[in-house]
């Protein structure tokens, strides 16, 4: 019996744990023997492991970030997800000031006046009201009001409209790097490999009876777009933001310079336990 075979066999259950011990071994013996892996590697490795582990406390999880960096964050979205679904990200914050519809979330964020808005709905097009909207961005600095001094921004709760509708002001989204002061970010300057996202901004929708989704709108022509750093760009969610010169918004405010706007649907799947 090899020695696979012997630790293979040692997850002797019928259970889910066990089932996922066993091609979990199988998978990385394979890999080992693969790629040779030499001693001083595998120890290279424990250290990277260990490091990781050493800078992850309750405001930063960088073996969330080494997932995100290797596409196992986005693939198993993909797996369990619906087809609009992209990675969550380490920076959302629980309990964001509620907004009104059509209200503001830009606060100190930098960056040109963006009008967001879309329609809540199902896959065959029902809207959906009063769906739970939470939206959160960087600004055009490329950070997230959690990673600078100041309060609240670029950060927001609200809810659809009776017509599924929903909008708000905040800021044309930018490209930013991941946090690259980590292991994670010292990986991927190792091999070579960029730390970019491109221009996004991240949305998390709860309705009754409808599948929580957690998704991004991506700025179509963005360069990063094929590069993301963590693989989260899907089709259907790169989505053109138009430019306007100063003049009159839609909802009738009037801008003295330029600004962008984008439209971007937030499609539910039914299903889901509230
Ligand atoms: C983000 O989009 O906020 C993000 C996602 C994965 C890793 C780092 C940042
Ligand atoms: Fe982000």
């Amino acid at each position: 019996m090899t020695l696979t075979d012997q630790v293979v066999d040692s997850f002797g259950g019928d259970d889910r744990l066990s089932h996922v011990m066993r091609s979990l071994v199988r998978h990385l013996h394979a890999f080992a023997e693969d790629v040779r892996l030499t001693e001083a590697e595998w120890a290279k490795a424990i250290d990277f492991l260990t490091r990781t582990g050493h800078i992850t406390d309750d405001r930063r999880q960088e073996f969330i970030l080494l997932s995100d960096v290797l596409g196992l964050s986005m693939l198993t979205v993909a797996l369990n997800g619906s087809d609009n679904a992209t990675v969550f990200g380490p920076f959302f914050v629980e309990g964001a000031p509620e907004v009104p519809l059509g209200g503001d979330i830009t606060g100190d964020a930098h960056g040109v006046p963006c009008w967001v808005s879309g329609t809540v709905r199902s896959k065959d097009g029902t809207p959906i009201p009063d769906a739970r909207i939470d939206v959160w961005e960087a600004d055009d600095n490329g950070l997230y009001d959690v990673q600078r001094d100041g309060g609240v921004a670029g950060r927001g709760r609200l809810r659809s409209g009776p017509d599924g509708g929903y909008r708000f002001w905040s800021v044309r989204p930018s490209p930013y790097p991941i946090p690259m002061d980590g292991p994670v970010g010292e990986l991927l300057a190792k091999t070579g490999r960029g730390p970019m996202r491109p221009a996004h901004i991240h949305f998390k929708v709860e309705a009754p009876g409808y599948r929580p989704l957690i998704t991004h709108v991506f700025a179509a022509g963005d360069p990063y777009l094929e590069t993301d750093a963590v693989f989260g760009v899907r089709e259907g969610l790169v989505t053109t933001f138009e430019e306007h010169q100063a003049g009159v918004a839609p909802d009738g405010r009037e801008l003295t310079g330029p600004w962008a706007s984008v439209e971007f649907d937030l499609v539910l799947t039914s299903g889901g336990d509230h």
